[in-house]
């Protein structure tokens, strides 16, 4: 949650900084705030709101220094108001600091700092932490590296997360970043350096980035920069080129971005699936599963953790992978995970799934599993991402930068993820050839059948239109087409604000039937198997309380027309994939249904792309 971006270099910072805090926007959109070191004084501007606020407020009085740092909000602590917005200055008026994260004993922080008469503007935990630093750089009078010890001694009463930006008036030529919990990337250009939460704020001004791991403070200094540890030992700076990223992070002829990677899926699947097949054409081939093979053959337990859409991906894998390979699976909040006295098992596997590889929820989880000595491997979407970096091992999902809100794209790669994954652990135990080599086949399949699905938008349109004036809906599906239906009500209660719930099919005469009426519409999703019947029978027991159905079903299954309001149809597919397949008019229905509402699918309220708190 929040975007920092700091620029230093001899060029103006203000369009880097900008321009940063708009590719950043989906970490947090509150209100944004940026500060130019001026020689003598910083210059601030701080609005509430999105970042196209700042840009109006900045233009009227543009700034000359090539030394500044920038946020973008997700309120934490304190209301949506300009002195709650970052940069925060301290009372001295000799720093300005960004702060991406929760200092947990900011309370005590501030009681003590009170105490030596500092007085606050902001009910922010990191305007303490700000005043923090000028504090202790007021104590190290004499000290030759004062503005960094002060900075680390600081670092070090915290507790909780950060990743900080921080500015010094008494040093015209130098930016402090540090990270712990939160993540931060130094960016590395001709003619200026950054510091940001992720790479994409510099894509096209620096061609390399560092990322730093957590206790790690980077000091960049003119042109150049070091990275040290909290405790200032020189740490190792691994350089990893940004370009390749650059063209994709553009919206192109989209209205929107959650509409762009909607349609980028049968792309991104490509990326996903490719080179990733075993030469036999029977297995999947994971190169960042490589050197545990004994371990994944001799499994007896997976322990998915995520969070959100993640994972809902990860409840589809429990399906999958339980069918392919016979292994026991469980699907845990990655927030309930690390709390639970769960008994450990020797040869109990954690995979962690996670889009931005940054979600705060799931990487406690990893770290509580490796306390266990367990085996940890991530799903993940982001190079160099903190999951990526602190697993055992681990799969990237190459679908490019996603950047709208609402997950589209990375969910269908994490569940063709679990399914190379399934068919891999399947084929080291019970799964024949010929299955595993059916599979291959369907997943191969795979991007062309999206496509198809993709091109019936019009018709999804249509639906969404006719369903638009509800403000409560059921979705409804059974096996591992349960989670997508957790799914598509997750997807549309977060854009559109309509209150949706989703329920394995069985389940609705249990308690949900009672919701039924004819302004709360049901989405069945039908499975194309033996289940199909059963699933139909719960549409008539619907359509008997007079409440809309909208059916999703594979071509060839006969929906009776006294059971269906409306048939959404997908093509004939193997078990694997149906279920990417039927989450793909519940994604293209929120879209158009929010979108009928007039609303930002891009940003909606009260969320953030990345969740880096607990
Ligand atoms: C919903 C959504 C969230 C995320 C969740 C985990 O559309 O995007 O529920 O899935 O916050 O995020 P990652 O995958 O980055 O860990």
């Amino acid at each position: 949650m929040c975007g920092i971006i700091g620029y230093i270099g001899k060029g103006l910072a203000q369009e880097s900084l900008i321009d940063g805090l708009r590719r950043l926007e989906y970490r947090g959109y509150d209100s944004a705030g940026v500060a130019f070191h001026e020689g003598n004084e910083f210059c601030m501007s701080r609005e509430t709101g999105r970042v196209q606020n700042l840009a109006d407020s900045v233009q009227k009085n543009s700034s000359q220094s090539s030394l500044g740092i920038a946020h973008t909000r997700w309120a934490t602590h304190g209301a949506v108001t300009v002195p709650n917005t970052h940069p925060h200055v301290s009372h001295d008026g000799k720093f300005v600091m960004v702060h991406n994260g929760v200092i947990e004993n900011f309370g005590a922080l501030k009681h003590f700092l009170s105490g030596k008469g500092i007085e606050f503007n902001s009910e922010t935990d990191s305007e303490v932490l700000c005043n923090l630093i000028a504090y202790n750089y007021s104590e190290l009078l004499n000290e030759k590296d004062r503005l960094i010890d002060a900075v680390r001694i600081a670092l070090a009463q915290c507790r909780g997360a950060y990743g900080i930006a921080v500015l010094c008036l008494d040093y015209s030529e130098t930016m402090i970043g540090a990270r712990r919990g939160s993540p931060l990337v130094v960016g590395l250009g001709d003619d200026a350096n950054f510091i940001a939460s992720d790479a994409s704020a510099f894509v096209g001004r620096a061609k390399e980035a560092v990322f730093l791991n957590d206790g790690e403070l980077a000091i960049l200094k003119g042109t150049d920069f070091r990275i040290t540890t909290l405790e200032g030992q020189e740490a190792k700076a691994v350089a990893h080129p940004v370009d390749q990223i650059s063209e994709e992070v553009e919206i192109g002829d989209f209205d929107s971005f959650m509409e762009k990677e909607i349609y980028e899926q049968p792309t991104a699947l490509k990326n996903t699936l490719r080179g990733r097949f075993g030469d036999d054409g029977t297995t999947a081939k994971l190169g960042g599963l490589e050197g545990h093979e004994e371990e994944l053959r001799n499994l007896d337990r997976i322990i998915f953790v995520a969070c959100g859409t993640a994972r809902h991906a990860c409840m589809v894998g429990e399906y999958l992978i339980e069918r392919l390979a016979r292994v026991p699976v469980e699907v845990e909040h990655a927030s309930e995970f690390r709390y639970r006295n769960s008994p450990k098992a020797e040869k109990s596997l954690v995979i962690a799934v996670s889009q931005s590889g940054e979600t705060l929820d799931t990487l406690e989880a990893v770290r509580e599993a490796k306390t266990k000595g367990l085996l940890t491997l991530g799903i993940t979407n982001v190079v160099g991402s903190s999951l990526a970096r602190e697993t055992d091992g681990g799969v990237y999902q190459r679908v490019g930068p996603e950047i709208g809100v609402a997950s589209t794209k990375a969910f269908s790669s994490q569940v063709c993820l679990c399914a190379m994954l399934g068919l891999a652990l399947g084929r080291m135990r019970d799964l024949s050839p010929m299955d595993g080599q059916g599979i291959v086949e369907a997943l191969n399949d795979l991007p062309d059948l999206v496509s198809r699905v993709l091109q019936q938008g019009e018709q999804i349109r249509e639906l969404a239109l006719k369903y638009s004036k509800a403000e409560h809906l059921l979705f409804m599906g059974r096996q591992s087409l349960y989670p997508v239906a957790l799914e598509g009500a997750l997807k549309l209660k977060e854009i559109s604000y309509a209150h949706a719930e989703g329920y394995p099919a069985a389940e609705l005469k249990h308690g949900p039937i009672a919701l039924i009426n004819p302004e709360c519409p049901s989405i069945f999703i039908v499975e194309g198997s033996e289940l199909s019947a059963k699933t139909i029978a719960n549409m008539q027991e619907v359509k008997a309380r007079q409440g809309p159905v909208l059916a999703i079903a594979p071509e060839g299954v006969e929906i009776p027309k006294e059971a269906a309001d409306d048939v959404f149809r997908l093509p004939v597919a193997h078990e694997v994939v149906r279920p990417i397949l039927a989450n793909l008019p519940l994604q293209l229905f929120a879209y158009h249904f929010a979108r009928l509402r007039g609303l930002d699918v891009d940003k909606p309220r009260n969320l953030a792309k990345s969740v880096t708190v607990e």
